[in-house]
């Protein structure tokens, strides 16, 4: 069973439909408004800050399969100069970005670990590793989780559990629409590929890491070579 959260997003919502067309069972997560459809039947509302939320959520469905696959896709993203920036929206980035992933993983963590199976993979950002004036809520939170998987892959490793990010560059839905065109096309002119991320890379890599199991505590760079 594949578990998504944040599937009103962009990226969430492509790969919502792209595993929900293969026939896998499927839970999606949304945050404030459920989406419309017929194919939106298995998504239910969760607030990733909230752990009680998340712990209510992970009671609901762990007897519903033995081989899960945890896909954090929720995200929050605030830009602002470090010296001029918000502390609510600091706090926001790193309840979301950070505090809730773990929330997460640490409910699902012992299903996995009783089923001795496990795929756990965040979506992070070359943000975590390049400067990027304006992020550095963002970035803190993106970096915090890459240094959070080396521990609990250590620790899980022998469950069969395997905790692994994808760096992403830029891609062509999702958060990169609140960013206005003229930086969009800065940014595009620092990719080697010459054009933000089709989705489509995401979801591979996804099914790579879901079937290598030696890969495990990793941070896999998926950018098109940006620069
Ligand atoms: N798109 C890119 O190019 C890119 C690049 C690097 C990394 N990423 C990462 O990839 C992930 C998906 O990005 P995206 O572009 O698809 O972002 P997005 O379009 O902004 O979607 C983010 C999703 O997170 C949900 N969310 C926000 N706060 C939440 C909360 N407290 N509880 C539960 N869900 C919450 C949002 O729901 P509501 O709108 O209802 O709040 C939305 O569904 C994020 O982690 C992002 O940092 C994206």
């Amino acid at each position: 069973m594949i578990i998504i959260t944040g599937i009103t997003g962009g990226i969430g919502n492509f790969l919502f439909n792209k595993f929900s067309q293969l026939g896998d069972p499927i839970i999606g997560t949304y945050h404030l408004n459920k989406p419309e459809g017929k194919i939106y039947e298995t998504t239910v509302p969760l607030d990733i800050t909230d752990f009680s939320q998340v712990e209510k959520f992970i009671a609901s469905i762990q007897s519903q399969s033995k081989e899960i696959t945890l896909i954090n896709c929720a995200g929050v993203s605030a830009n602002a100069f470090a010296h001029k920036s918000n502390i609510e929206d600091w706090n926001k980035v790193i309840n979301v970005n950070l505090t809730g992933t773990f929330y997460l993983i640490r409910a699902i963590l012992p299903v996995m670990r009783e089923h001795n199976f496990g795929r756990i993979i965040n979506l992070s950002s070359i943000v975590s590793q390049t400067g990027v004036m304006g992020t550095s809520a963002y970035a803190a939170s993106k970096a915090g989780i890459n240094g959070m998987i080396k521990s609990i892959a250590l620790e899980n490793a022998q469950k069969g559990i395997t905790i692994n990010n994808i760096n992403l560059g830029y891609f062509k839905v999702g958060m990169i629409n609140t960013v206005p065109k003229e930086i969009q096309e800065k940014i595009k002119s620092k990719i080697a590929a010459n054009e933000f991320g089709d989705p489509e890379n995401i979801f591979s890599t996804i099914e790579y890491i879901r079937n290598t199991p030696y890969l495990n505590g990793s941070c896999i760079d998926l950018n098109g070579g940006l620069v």
